[in-house]
């Protein structure tokens, strides 16, 4: 048997050596077409989204054989490699070895036809990624989560396991799911006749962590800058093309920045990203621009090049309300921004990314720096075209008193807390950090418009398949 060849490698690497010798690729069939004395084969193996086309001679092999080949079924061929005449392919395959792995019955197999809607292939999520757009963006996403640590790894930031049972609500948005292994039929109650979780797996009731920030604290203490990378989840119960109930954050938090500090870091963060994207995964977003999203390229590369505009909460609302525009949530001092109030301020007055600073304390987070004027908090949201806020952050309430009183104020018992508050017991000193939602990056830079194609099997409300 020949040494087995990656497709991508025929298609990217350097094959001069390869033309004109007996080659072995193995992957599956995406189409099969031809006549009565030659029939083509599509082949991809997922490593590219280019297909490898295989040139199959009806002398040399039997019509039975290629007739129980089709869409979806798995081969490996051997033969010889040759530079290719046909149009938008360098090198095709002449086939002298036909091994089938595995046939795919084309009655039942769904994925026969193209131009499937993405709403059918949602519904057959555990098929998709063989389709040329799951395959785009899955490769895409892989690519997206090594700039990643390719990015922290390069500016000393250490990457940081921050737990995913917790007994805390680091968001106080009250959107958990709870974790127990109590008997749901027969739950133990205490005198008052509440749950009583002493009985539970922890003694205490415990929840999937809706971020990994609190603790991510406790690192950035210590070691001066960390960031968390793992699975997020919120039981709120939206149906929007932004919102997954299980995602992946990246949470960055550094001692010693403050918030501008912040701000220039997510921007540059943000922007290597893309620009990542750009350079290594060009082929697969040419593929989707040319499917879904005319402008993305322009859009991308318009990021990447513009710096993002900052400004104030306060300044957002009177640009808001002094804006013709009709809007379907009301605006006033103090309202929690919607998606269409952002994407306003981004793609019709700005034109450009924002970062809005200096929100309401009221509808943020208890552990936010509390701002002189007694009203505000050093928040900072990223604010994108498209897709409204992609990135939430702050600098964080440093003084031990500040943070316990507004912990009282919202109902958080600081007793309950005595380890967060260690920090600032101990050692405290200013410090920031934000949260990007790794799905909300890549609906910016696939062009896709539901978060639920970005994500191999997404978890929405009523919706736990596969
Ligand atoms: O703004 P959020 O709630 O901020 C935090 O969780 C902070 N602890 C972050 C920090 O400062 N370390 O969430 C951060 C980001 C949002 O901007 C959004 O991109 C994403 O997480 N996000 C979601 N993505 C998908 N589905 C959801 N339900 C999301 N909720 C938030
Ligand atoms: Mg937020």
């Amino acid at each position: 048997m020949k040494e087995r060849i990656e497709i991508i490698e025929l298609f990217k690497g350097n094959i001069e050596g390869k033309i004109d010798k007996e080659i072995c690729v193995k992957g599956w069939v995406r189409s099969k077409r031809g006549n009565k004395n030659v029939v083509f084969i599509a082949l991809n193996d997922g490593t590219i989204i280019d297909n490898l086309q295989i040139v199959v001679d009806l002398n040399s092999f039997s019509e039975e054989l290629l007739k129980d080949i089709t869409t979806g079924s798995s081969l490996m061929v051997e033969g010889l490699l040759v530079r290719s005449m046909g149009k938008g392919q360098s090198v095709e395959l002449q086939a002298k070895n036909i091994t089938i792995y595995g046939l795919a019955d084309a009655d039942t197999y769904p994925l026969q036809k193209k131009g499937h809607t993405l709403e059918f292939l949602r519904e057959i999520a555990h098929l998709r990624p063989r389709t040329n757009t799951f395959g785009a963006v899955f490769r895409i996403r892989h690519n997206m989560a090594f700039a990643i640590h390719k990015f922290f790894n390069e500016r000393g930031f250490f990457y940081w396991h921050s737990p995913l049972i917790t007994a805390s609500d680091a968001e106080g948005a009250g959107q958990m799911f709870s974790v127990t292994t109590l008997d749901l039929d027969n739950v133990p109650k205490d005198d008052k006749g509440k749950v009583d979780y002493s009985k539970d797996f922890y003694g205490k009731k415990t929840s999937l962590t809706v971020s990994g920030q609190l603790e991510g604290e406790l690192g950035a203490l210590a070691l001066g800058k960390i960031y968390t990378f793992g699975p997020t989840f919120r039981a709120e119960n939206s149906n929007t093309p932004r919102h997954l109930s299980e995602f992946w954050m990246i949470e960055p938090e550094m001692a010693f920045y403050d918030l501008k500090d912040n701000m220039l870091l997510a921007e540059e963060f943000i922007k290597y990203l893309i620009k990542y994207a750009l350079d290594n995964c060009i082929e697969d977003i040419i593929f989707l621009q040319s499917m879904y999203d005319k402008e993305l390229i322009e859009r991308l590369n318009f990021v990447v090049n513009n710096d993002f505009i900052s400004l104030d909460y306060t300044d957002a609302i009177k640009i808001l309300e002094t804006s013709n525009e009709k809007f379907e949530y009301p605006i006033f001092w103090g309202c929690d921004l919607q998606s269409e109030h952002e994407r306003f301020l981004v793609e019709k007055h700005f034109k450009k990314p924002v970062i809005l600073i200096n929100y309401p304390k009221d509808i943020k987070a208890f552990y936010m720096k509390q701002n002189d004027d007694g009203k505000t908090v050093g928040a900072m949201d990223v604010l994108f075209p498209k897709i409204g806020e992609i990135i939430g952050g702050s600098q964080r309430e440093e003084d031990m008193d500040k943070l316990v009183s507004r912990m009282k104020e919202v109902g958080i018992l600081p007793e309950d807390m005595s380890w967060y508050l260690d920090t600032r017991r101990f050692g405290s000193v200013p410090h920031s950090g934000f949260g990007l939602g790794f799905e909300r990056l890549l609906l910016f830079v696939t062009g896709m418009s539901n978060i639920r194609d970005v994500i191999p099997f997404p978890r929405t409300p009523k919706n736990a398949e596969f």
